[in-house]
């Protein structure tokens, strides 16, 4: 295991490496497999002829923009290179990279001979930018940032294959990963990191944080450093990330189980042994090794520690000295974002995916409505947590994860939210990545990066990932955008109305469903798509995290990018190609709209310090000539 490089494997595909699934083939349902994929293709193709029409209709006061250009861009062609492009009329810099010092005594010179050290870790900029959200803070400009994983080869350089050697570099890399809060501001040199600024903030992998919600002090979440089961260190793996309406920060914990190993067996039974299995808790883990050095993360001696990840978290950028919180009430799976929207009546809701093969979608209803100015410290504890079911017919339910419907406590629904979505028929789905609310019209999107299981094996907990509705393609190599429409215009509405907005795939060099839907060009073609935002004009912003080979089925699609699609026409243009080997991840725009901050994490090559340098995961700032907002 340990001569294979993570960054050569999607996280799904090391997890699978690690942890492989179960296999299952039954003649029946492979044929209603084909039947229906047949049905269903024919259905999509002509979605994609209408799907101005379509769009059209949906969306509601949003006609008069239908057959207007609303991009300020010509789309760029792909690119396999080792840097960053962006169209004609716009230009980029870099902002922050991994090592740069956001309080001074981490000042100086970047060492690409160590990468860093271990003391040193958590006054830096972490590794692996992704999700981020921007706050103007008393007239101040924040940005909280995850850093998902760590690329131990490039933060290890003197450790032999990335692995950790002893104690210090487990803390090192415990300390490169979690959350960056950063003050940056505009100056001669354009946009800068406020080193020192009182707002800065790291939050790690050893960061104190409170449990709130139905599992707080539940015994499974109960251990020897906290017997009351309400306080845990760290947060883990933040990948996608939301903003609440009262100003706060949701990092959302995805692979969560990777960090965990074994010395021994495990000490779980029940629910928890079905857990374990189905959250895919190993003796390995994922080659951290933290078990090896911190026994926090050897399950055989801290069985419920891995129970206490898996949770959206909310931070206080406004407060450096709070204590995060894992807000429980919202589940406990992959997550990737959450993103906040309001009801009609004033209650939050949350949508959110569950980044894995066959994995669910899920959305939770606050049971209080937020007041501006009023105390919103536990409208993320009360409430409905719900997964979806589609239905071939376009329709579909949010089926709600209460104790009646699922033979479970709420504790249990909670901790082992993934089982409760199985026991209420929820629908599997081509693992759900970033969800994303168009601000200007009643629907939201999800990206379903791709699947190669689809139709050919149950998902980890033994559902059939049946070929139909919204995940159509076998083995669906490229991925595709979901949408839906709340009945009423209301996202805390049980029933919806969904489509595919597109269905990535490869006209030059693919056949049938593969090429594509017919907002899928040469000109503009990608795979996984993965990280979603809306701009304030109701433009959907699209990055991927998908194969950059460039050869074979991807021939063509060049480095991972940025594209944008208008959701009325369903056009979508190529806006920006990263580097080769990177995933472009996360999206905010300064309060004058005229910057945009792009993540481009883990890119292969020594982006952006140039050869003989570490590459080093990066914050871009991206601006027109002109001076004009970009959205
Ligand atoms: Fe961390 Fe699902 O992307
Ligand atoms: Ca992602
Ligand atoms: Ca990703």
């Amino acid at each position: 295991m340990k001569d294979i490089n993570r960054r050569d494997l999607s996280a799904d595909d090391w997890d699978e490496l690690n942890f492989p699934r179960p296999d299952e083939q039954e003649f029946d349902r492979v044929v209603e497999r084909a039947l229906s994929r047949r049905g269903f293709l024919g259905g999509i193709i002509a979605f994609g002829s209408g799907a101005a029409a379509l769009g059209a209709g949906m969306l509601k006061g949003s006609t008069a923009l239908a057959g207007t250009a609303r991009f300020a861009f010509d789309g760029i062609p792909a690119a396999t290179d080792h840097t960053v492009h962006v169209p004609e009329g716009y230009d980029w810099k870099v902002l922050v990279r991994w090592g740069d010092p956001l309080f001074s005594d981490a000042a100086g010179d970047f060492d690409h001979e160590t990468g860093g050290s271990a003391a040193k870790a958590d006054r830096v900029f972490g590794e692996n930018t992704d999700g981020m959200a921007l706050f103007v803070i008393d007239g101040r400009q924040v940005i909280a940032v995850n850093h998902e994983y760590t690329n131990r080869k490039v933060n290890l350089p003197r450790a032999e294959g990335g692995t950790p050697r002893n104690a210090e570099d487990v803390e090192k890399l415990q300390k490169l990963q979690g959350v960056s809060v950063f003050e940056l501001a505009e100056g001669p040199q354009g946009w800068q990191v406020v080193v020192d600024s009182p707002l800065n903030r790291r939050i790690t992998h050893r960061t104190p944080m409170r449990i709130a919600g139905p599992a707080a002090g539940h015994e499974w979440m109960r251990t020897a450093a906290d017997p009351a089961g309400t306080e845990s260190l760290g947060t883990f793996n933040n990948c996608g990330s939301g903003r609440t309406p009262w100003g706060t920060y949701l990092t959302c914990e995805e692979n969560f189980n990777g960090y965990f190993g074994a010395s021994g067996g495990f000490a779980v039974e029940g629910l928890a042994a079905e857990g374990y299995r189905r959250y895919g808790i190993s003796a390995k883990g994922w080659g951290y090794d933290y078990h090896l050095w911190d026994a926090r993360f050897d399950v055989t001696q801290n069985p419920n520690e891995p129970h206490r990840a898996g949770w959206v978290v909310e931070i206080d950028p406004a407060d450096p000295g709070s204590t995060p919180v894992k807000r429980t009430a919202l589940g406990r799976f992959k997550h990737e974002n959450a993103e906040c929207v309001l009801a009609p009546d004033g209650r939050v809701v949350v949508y959110m995916g569950d980044d894995e093969r066959g994995e669910f979608l899920y959305k939770f209803v606050s049971r209080d409505v937020y007041v501006p100015g009023g105390d919103t410290s536990t409208l993320l504890d009360e409430g409905q947590l719900y997964a979806a079911r589609f239905e071939d017919d376009g329709t579909g339910r949010w089926l709600a994860l209460t104790p009646r419907a699922t033979g479970m406590t709420e504790a249990e629904i909670a901790i082992f939210t993934r089982i409760a979505a199985s026991r209420v028929g929820a629908t599997t789905m081509d693992r759900p990545e970033w969800v994303a609310v168009n601000p200007v019209a009643a629907e939201a999107y999800c990206a379903l990066t791709n699947n190669k299981n689809r139709g050919l094996k149950t998902n980890a907990g033994g559902d059939w990932q049946r070929v139909g509705g919204p995940n159509p393609r076998e083995a669906n190599r490229y991925g595709q955008i979901l949408r839906w429409r709340p009945a009423a215009d209301d996202h805390a509405a049980e029933r919806f109305a969904w489509d595919l907005y597109v269905m990535c795939g490869n006209p030059e060099v693919a056949e049938g469903a593969n090429r594509g839907s017919d907002n899928i060009t040469a000109g503009n073609m990608f795979n996984a798509p993965d990280c979603l935002v809306f701009d304030s004009a109701g433009m959907l912003w699209i990055q991927t995290d998908g194969k950059d080979s460039n050869e074979g089925p991807f021939a063509g699609q060049g480095n991972n990018q940025m594209l944008a699609g208008d959701p009325v026409t369903g056009e979508i243009r190529r806006f920006l190609t990263g580097p080769k080997g990177s995933e472009v991840t996360g999206l905010v725009w300064s309060a004058d709209r005229r910057t945009m901050f792009v993540g481009i994490q883990h890119p292969g090559a020594p982006f952006p310090d140039g050869e003989g340098k570490l590459p080093r995961s990066s914050i871009i700032a991206i601006w027109r000539r002109d001076g004009r907002p970009v959205g």
